[in-house]
């Protein structure tokens, strides 16, 4: 019988290089059973590097790894899965073109085999069984992946993962693209795993959620391990100074209690969408961060994606007031001086296989010309300042987006906008995946772009940054808004969720 407290899984000084990138150096790390272990970092310490490495993505340039004793050397993550290690990848994790059910058991069809074919029927079964034993009832096994939403996707993922029972499984920042009730069936599977004297290990940076959910935590600098604390040695700031290496403030939201002008720049009368919405209204001013707050499911995303002209308004309308225009497709938006970050950037804010320049100098083809021609230093210049600003990692701007670390990403599509110098900006989740030092910086930026008369719509589903940065906000329930609050009276926070739930 595993007992609590065996050596599970033990990394023995991993290194891996990208070219010069020095990714991990002499990591050592042991994952003990009956342990959810939590490993915070910095965006581009290494983090989703060393898990991917156990859980079989990709190779380690040297180093030795064992599990339950013995030399460990997957030859991709399946090999992996099979013997029992599973990662929930930070990105997407299913293929979107084929069936919930065929994710659910890719590199496993065989399982099915009823003579000479691989029963389909018995597979959706099975795979819908699997759905189910994890708490989730509206995905049918048997459509196509692409019909299902981010969050939807994340879940299939767990399921795939939870159904082949293992050992130990990764959990890569998976929570920023869950729900309350998603979150709520991860911790659940997390709990039961550490439990029966399995182990996870937990990637997030969340200090509170982190703290709450590990029982011990792993601090990556670099590339480097700094250290691991056991739950009763918890404490943020010396978590953060471990992070960072020197000590950081605790306050990093804005502190004044600036107002705005009463000219309203963006206006939307009426709304309703195919989903969530039913005439809606909202008023947006100028010098304005307004605050959008709820949980995942209240259609504050879908109204962010409405404002921007992304979602089909079939009733009531979107109008930059001053000029009247009214914003139907996100061209029109972008044309009149909008900003869009989507919670979903890999899909809706990147050029994946660009570069990081191409993606951010793809807002600045108006200000980087000169009337006929480009000019590559005023390019350069461009993404060059955001990499700066955001402290963006990486070697040069021509570096493509898809070799980034996930909060790096992140930070190129904020930079993206923020080079654009846009008048209205709808912020979906700006700071999903970036690590406190950048969101720091991006609290700062988003205040800088307000003194300047900027307005911006942020959409969160962190309290804390709401109450933090907004000067209004609203919260919302089943597409209706169900709570307005102004700064100058503070934010309770009691009130506000007694409007969400
Ligand atoms: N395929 C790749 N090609 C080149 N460099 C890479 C590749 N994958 C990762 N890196 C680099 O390795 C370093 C570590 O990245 P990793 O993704 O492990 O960071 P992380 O700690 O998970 O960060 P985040 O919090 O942003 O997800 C980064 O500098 C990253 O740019
Ligand atoms: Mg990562």
């Amino acid at each position: 019988m595993a007992e609590k407290g065996e050596v599970l899984v033990e990394v023995k000084n991993l290194n891996k290089n990208f070219g010069v990138t020095v990714a991990l150096h002499n990591v050592n790390m042991t994952i003990k059973r009956g342990e959810i272990r939590g490993l915070i970092g910095e965006n581009g310490s290494g983090k989703s590097t060393v898990t991917s490495i156990i859980a079989g993505i990709q190779p380690a340039t040297s180093g030795e790894m064992f599990y339950k004793g013995q030399p460990w050397k997957p030859k991709d993550s399946l090999e992996a899965l099979h013997n029992g290690i599973g990662i929930i990848v930070q990105e997407m994790g299913t293929v979107p073109t084929i069936s919930v059910a065929e994710n659910i058991f890719i590199g496993d069809y065989d399982r099915f085999r009823v003579g000479p074919v691989i029963s389909k029927k018995k597979m959706v079964a099975e795979a819908q069984k699997a759905l189910e034993s994890i708490g989730v009832t509206d995905i049918n096994a048997a459509r196509v992946t692409r019909m299902y939403n981010m969050e939807q996707r994340k879940l299939i993922e767990i399921a795939k993962t939870m159904a082949h029972d293992p050992e130990m499984f990764v959990v890569d920042e998976t929570t920023t693209a869950l729900s309350e009730s998603g979150r709520e069936i991860l911790y659940k599977l997390m709990r039961k795993a550490a439990d029966d004297n399995k182990a996870v290990v937990f990637i997030s940076h969340d200090l509170e959620e982190i703290m709450d959910k590990c029982d011990t935590l792993t601090v990556l600098r670099d590339g480097d391990i700094i250290g691991s604390l056991e739950k009763d040695e918890y404490d943020p700031d010396l978590i953060k100074k471990m992070m960072i290496g020197r000590e950081v403030k605790g306050d990093y939201y804005r502190s004044d209690m600036d107002g705005y002008d009463e000219e309203v720049v963006l206006r939307a009368e009426n709304i309703t969408t195919m989903q969530d919405l039913l005439c809606f209204n909202l008023e947006l001013h100028k010098g304005e961060i307004l605050g959008i707050g709820g949980l995942s499911e209240c259609g504050m995303h879908t109204l962010g994606r409405a404002l921007y002209g992304l979602e089909d308004i079939v009733d009531g309308k979107v109008t930059m007031t001053a000029t009247g225009t009214e914003i139907k497709t996100p061209e029109i938006a972008f044309k009149n001086g909008m900003g869009y970050v989507s919670k979903n950037r890999d899909q809706e804010s990147l050029v994946l296989n660009g570069s990081i320049g191409v993606n951010i100098q793809s807002t600045g083809y108006k200000a980087n010309s000169n009337g006929i021609f480009i000019s590559d230093k005023k390019e350069r210049d461009y993404a060059q300042l955001q990499v700066d600003n955001l402290a963006i990692k990486c070697n040069n701007i021509f570096q493509p987006v898809s070799a980034m670390s996930g909060g790096n990403k992140q930070k190129v599509v904020f930079g993206k906008w923020l080079a654009a110098d846009s008048q209205v900006l709808i912020l979906d989740c700006p700071t999903r995946g970036v690590d406190i030092g950048v969101k720091a910086a991006m609290y700062k930026l988003i205040n800088d772009m307000k003194k300047k008369g900027k307005s911006i719509v942020l959409i969160s589903e962190e309290l804390p940054e709401l109450c933090g940065m907004a000067d209004r906000l609203l919260i919302m329930r089943d597409g209706e808004i169900t709570g307005e609050f102004l700064r100058p009276d503070g934010f309770d926070n009691t009130e506000l969720i007694d409007c969400m739930i």
